[in-house]
């Protein structure tokens, strides 16, 4: 028996809430292809999908790859999960342009010196050069001129004649800063002038994302190559649940791989997880009864959650979920507004945008679906219990 890897057959072989790589990481053949492609081209990249569905992981495998093949090259990442304003992103920006590029603190404290001019930001270092560097700005002087933040990337990869793409998650959050077009405007007059440096820019607010990047007003509009990311095919699924389970010695049916991709609608997170609800439940062979008791269970654990997530729904948009759960199409039809106590059809337009903005629909171009498979599930069975 193939074991391609080495992990004691007590470990799960699956992996959720983390970012996949090497053997946890599967598919995107073509999308970590057009992703390295643009890293090396110095092509900037905007890439938006749901909540879980790789795209961290995605940009980290691109991220390596392209570092592995181009030694000119540095990737450096920040993520804005935590990040709520101005002055904590340029101190973030600053902070990771300077870890992605210099080896040695010594290294950090010579391009500080060499870089800032007008602004001096404070350094905190810890004496292993593995640990966090921590930056901090007068944010008043920033705020009057933050170009040598702004331009501290392109600076030194002029300087040490290497490329350096900035990879920036969550990149939504900028939305919600002070005054957020006002400083688009500024990211970009200084961003779009570099020429050693890409952006790739990612987040999973579609609709925040997709008006900072697709309306025309916008300064980031027509920024970079807008990539979707779409979910992992059943096609790539199969092989890989199979061989997951191969590897520590168990095995799962074809039926039964294809129960788990079927359940979690084929989405990356929950996929892993059933899997490895399933391989929990599996002491030799996984078959469709073992997925169905894995989901069941999944499905039990979840349910609080979702009866606190259905809790701050509004009746209309209750009545909406229904509707669509209904498998009804015609949504604003006098009959259908009829049928599940609907006001208006004023009413579905302002109850599908709340369901948008609180990530519970996903809207592809006019197409609506659930974000949370699991969650529309239960809100299906046990909550509507439409059969
Ligand atoms: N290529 C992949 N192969 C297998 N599993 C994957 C893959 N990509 C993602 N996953 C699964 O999905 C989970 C979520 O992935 P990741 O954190 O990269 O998504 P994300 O889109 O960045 O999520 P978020 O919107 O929460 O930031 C991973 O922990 C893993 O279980
Ligand atoms: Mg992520």
């Amino acid at each position: 028996m193939a074991t391609r890897d080495k992990r004691p057959t007590t470990e799960t072989p699956f992996s959720f809430g983390k970012i996949a790589q090497e053997q946890d990481f599967t598919d995107r053949k073509e999308e970590t292809a057009h992703l390295v492609s643009n890293f090396e081209s110095l092509v900037n990249t905007i890439l938006i999908s749901p909540r879980r569905w790789g795209k961290s992981s995605l940009v980290a495998k691109a991220a390596s790859l392209a570092e592995q093949r181009n030694t000119d090259l540095r990737v450096c990442a920040l993520d804005l999960f935590n990040v709520h304003n101005e002055e904590a992103f340029y101190a973030q920006l600053t902070q990771c342009v300077l870890k992605a590029t210099a080896s040695k603190w010594e290294e950090i404290i010579g391009a500080i010196k060499k870089f800032f001019a007008g602004l001096v930001p404070k350094i905190s270092l810890s004496s292993d050069p593995n640990q966090d560097i921590s930056v901090e700005f007068d944010w008043k002087e920033v705020k009057q001129k933050p170009d040598e933040i702004l331009n501290l990337a392109e600076k030194i990869a002029q300087e040490k004649g290497v490329r350096i793409i900035v990879c920036i998650d969550e990149f939504q959050n900028i939305a919600d800063f002070d005054d957020p077009v006002f400083f688009q405007k500024r990211l970009r007059s200084h961003w779009q002038r570099h020429r050693h440096v890409a952006y790739c820019l990612y987040g999973s607010k579609r609709h925040m994302m997709m008006d900072v990047f697709t309306n025309a007003s916008m300064p980031f509009y027509k920024f970079g190559d807008l990539l979707f990311l779409e979910k992992i095919s059943k096609a790539d699924w199969i092989p890989f649940l199979k061989e997951r389970f191969r590897s520590t010695g168990k095995q799962i049916e074809t039926a039964a791989a294809e129960r788990i991709a079927d359940l979690a609608d084929c989405h990356p997170y929950y996929v892993q997880q059933l899997a490895q609800q399933s391989w929990f439940r599996t002491q030799n062979r996984c078959t469709p009864q073992t997925v169905a008791e894995a989901h069941a269970a999944l499905v039990g654990q979840l349910s609080l959650l979702f009866v606190n997530l259905s809790d701050n729904l509004t009746a209309q948009q209750l009545n909406l979920l229904k509707a669509i759960h209904s498998g009804e199409s015609s949504l604003t039809s006098a009959a259908v507004l009829k049928k599940y106590g609907i006001n208006s059809s004023a009413s579905v337009i302002r109850s599908k945008q709340a369901l948008i903005e609180k990530d519970i629909l996903d809207d592809q171009g006019g197409k609506l679906s659930f974000q949370d498979p699991i969650f529309a599930y239960w809100l299906k069975h046990e909550y509507f219990k439409i059969r």
